[in-house]
C-alpha cells in the first residue's frame, strides 16, 4: 500500500483501563494482552490477504484521490450556484457526512451570512419525519437548491420515499427538465432502483462504491460530497485515513492503535463484563463521531451468528456521551452504578477558540478560582477529572487526543475506528460486514407498506400477536 508522507498524531493513552489502575477484575492485564496478541496478529495476516485478494475494499478508500478530485471540481461548480443543500439518506449514508460536517464546518453555518459561511447551507432529511421534512420544504428556496440523494442500495423506504417528496416539490417549483439538474444521486454503479431511475431521468451520479457496507463509505463520495459541499478539504480527511492505515500496519496488538483498542474492548467485554462502550468526546464539534461510530460498533458487531454459523448473540452496546454536558447526566450511572462499560473519552490537544473567563466580582470569593482560566482549559481539566474519578472507582476508561480538530485528524480517526471495528469483529469471532438485523426490519417494512414480492411476509406480520392493530388495543 502507498504510503503518507504527513504522520498521524492521535495520541491514545489508556493507563486507567489497565488492572494495574482500576484492579484486576475490572482491568486489562500485560498477561491478557499477550493472550490474545496471536490470535489478532492472525487476523491481521487475514485481513492483508483478504485485500491483496481484492477484499476489504474500504481499506483502499484513502487512495481514491482522483475521486476526490472529481469531487472538489463538482462542489466548486455548484458552491456559488445554490443558496441550499439538501441531503437525503440514513445510517451510513448520512451519518458520516454529518460526523464530518460537524467536526469541521462553524457549528451555526447556516445561520452564518452568504459571504461569511460560503457555500449553501445543508439541510438533512434522514428520519422520513413528515414534520422535519415540512419544515426543510418550508425552508429552503427550491429554486436555489441542490439535492443529494444518498443510498447504497437504492432502495432504503425512508431515503426513497423521503427523496420523492422533494422530487415532487423540486418539479413543483421549477419544472421537470431543471429540477433533474438539481439532483445528484450517490449510489451503487451498476444496481439498485435509485441508479435505474438516476439513468432514466439523467441525474448526475457519483458512485456508493461497491464492496463497502454503508457505514463505512464516509471516506468515499457518500461522505465527501456533503463535506466538500461545506468547504471542507476532503484531500486531507483522505490524507489522515492514509496516515493512520501507515500507523496501523502492524500485526503486533501493541504497536498497532486500532488492535489495541479493539483488544481493550473484547477483554473488556468478554473477560471483565464491560458490556457496552461509551464514546465521549470533550468537544461540542466531535459529538457527531460518536453517533457515527455508534451505527459502527453496534450494526458490525450486534451479530446473532458466528462466522461458524453458531449462535453467538455477540456485541458491546455502544453509547454515546458528551463532555462535559454527560458529566451532569450519565457520569453519576457510570461511576457508582454496574461496573459494565468501558469508556473511551476522546480529547482535543487545543480548542480552535479561546475564551478567557472574566474576573469573577470580588464580592463573590468562592467564584475567585475561575480567575484567569480560559473555558477550553475548564473542559479539560473536566475531562482530566471525569478519567480520574472513573478510574478511582475502579470503571476502565481509555483516551484518544487528537492534538487538533482538522480534516486530517478526523481522517484519522475514521480509519482507526473503523480498523478498531473491523478487527474487533474477528475477534468476536463475527462476520463485520453485513447487517442481517437492519434488513429484517427493512423487509417487515417493506411488506406493511405492500411492496411487491413481500406478501408472505405481510401475512406472518399480520398473525404476529404484536401487529399495529393489536397494540392500539391496548389500555
Ligand atoms: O451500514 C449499512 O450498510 C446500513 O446502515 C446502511 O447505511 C443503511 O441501512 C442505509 O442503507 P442505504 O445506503 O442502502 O440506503
Amino acid at each position: 500500500m502507498p504510503t503518507s508522507s504527513q504522520q498521524s498524531r492521535l495520541v491514545i493513552d489508556y493507563q486507567n483501563a489497565m488492572s494495574s489502575v482500576v484492579g484486576e477484575e475490572h482491568g486489562i492485564s500485560e498477561a491478557d494482552l499477550d493472550d490474545i496478541g496471536g490470535k489478532v496478529s492472525q487476523h491481521h495476516d487475514r485481513l492483508q490477504s483478504e485485500h491483496d485478494a481484492g477484499e476489504q475494499k474500504w481499506m483502499d478508500l484513502p487512495d481514491d484521490t482522483a475521486l476526490a478530485d472529481r469531487i472538489v471540481a463538482f462542489a466548486s461548480e455548484v458552491r456559488d450556484t445554490y443558496q441550499d443543500f439538501i441531503l437525503i439518506g440514513i445510517g451510513g449514508s448520512s451519518l458520516g457526512a454529518i460526523a464530518t460536517i460537524q467536526a469541521l464546518a462553524h457549528p451555526y453555518r447556516n445561520m452564518l451570512p452568504d459571504g461569511k459561511r460560503g457555500g449553501p447551507r445543508i439541510f438533512i432529511l434522514d428520519n422520513p419525519d413528515p414534520e422535519k421534512v415540512a419544515a426543510t420544504l418550508d425552508t429552503v428556496d427550491l429554486g436555489k437548491t441542490l439535492v443529494n440523494v444518498v443510498t447504497k442500495s437504492g432502495q432504503t423506504a425512508e431515503t426513497m420515499a423521503n427523496f420523492l417528496v422533494v422530487r415532487d416539490a423540486l418539479i413543483e417549483a421549477v419544472g421537470e427538465e431543471q429540477a433533474r439538474k438539481q439532483i445528484v444521486a450517490t449510489t451503487d454503479p451498476a444496481s439498485g432502483l435509485l441508479r435505474q431511475l438516476a439513468d432514466q431521468e439523467g441525474y448526475r451520479t457519483f458512485p456508493a462504491p461497491p464492496g463497502v457496507d454503508g457505514r463505512q463509505t464516509v471516506l468515499s463520495a457518500v461522505g465527501m460530497i456533503p463535506a466538500a459541499i461545506a468547504g471542507i478539504d476532503v484531500h486531507q480527511l483522505l490524507a489522515g485515513a492514509k496516515a493512520m492505515r501507515d500507523r496501523a500496519s502492524s500485526g503486533d496488538v501493541r504497536a498497532n492503535p486500532a488492535y489495541l483498542l479493539a483488544a481493550i474492548s473484547w477483554i473488556a467485554d468478554n473477560r471483565c463484563g464491560k458490556s457496552m462502550l461509551v464514546t465521549m468526546p470533550y468537544v461540542d464539534a466531535l459529538y457527531g463521531i460518536s453517533d457515527w461510530f455508534r451505527q459502527l460498533w453496534a450494526e458490525s458487531l450486534g451479530k446473532k451468528l458466528s462466522v461458524d454459523n453458531e449462535v453467538v448473540y455477540a456485541g458491546q452496546t455502544p453509547i454515546k456521551a458528551l463532555g462535559a454536558i454527560d458529566q451532569h447526566s450519565q457520569i453519576q450511572l457510570y461511576t457508582e452504578g454496574p461496573n459494565d462499560k468501558l469508556i473511551q473519552l476522546i480529547a482535543v490537544g487545543g480548542y480552535r477558540d479561546q475564551v478567557d473567563i472574566p474576573t469573577p466580582p470580588e464580592s463573590i470569593p468562592d467564584l475567585s478560582y475561575l480567575k484567569g482560566g480560559e473555558l477550553g482549559a475548564l473542559l479539560d481539566k473536566e475531562r482530566v477529572a471525569t478519567a480520574w474519578a472513573l478510574a478511582n472507582a475502579d470503571r476502565p476508561n481509555l483516551s484518544i487526543t487528537t492534538p487538533v480538530i482538522d480534516a486530517f485528524a478526523i481522517g484519522e480517526l475514521f480509519y482507526l475506528l473503523e480498523l478498531q471495528t473491523v478487527m474487533a469483529g474477528a475477534l468476536y469471532d463475527v462476520d463485520p460486514f453485513g447487517q442481517p438485523g437492519v434488513e429484517a426490519g427493512k423487509n417487515a417494512t417493506y411488506a406493511l407498506m405492500g411492496r411487491d414480492g413481500y406478501d408472505e411476509l405481510r401475512r406472518e406480520l399480520e398473525l404476529r400477536p404484536n401487529n399495529a392493530a393489536a397494540y392500539r388495543n391496548a389500555p
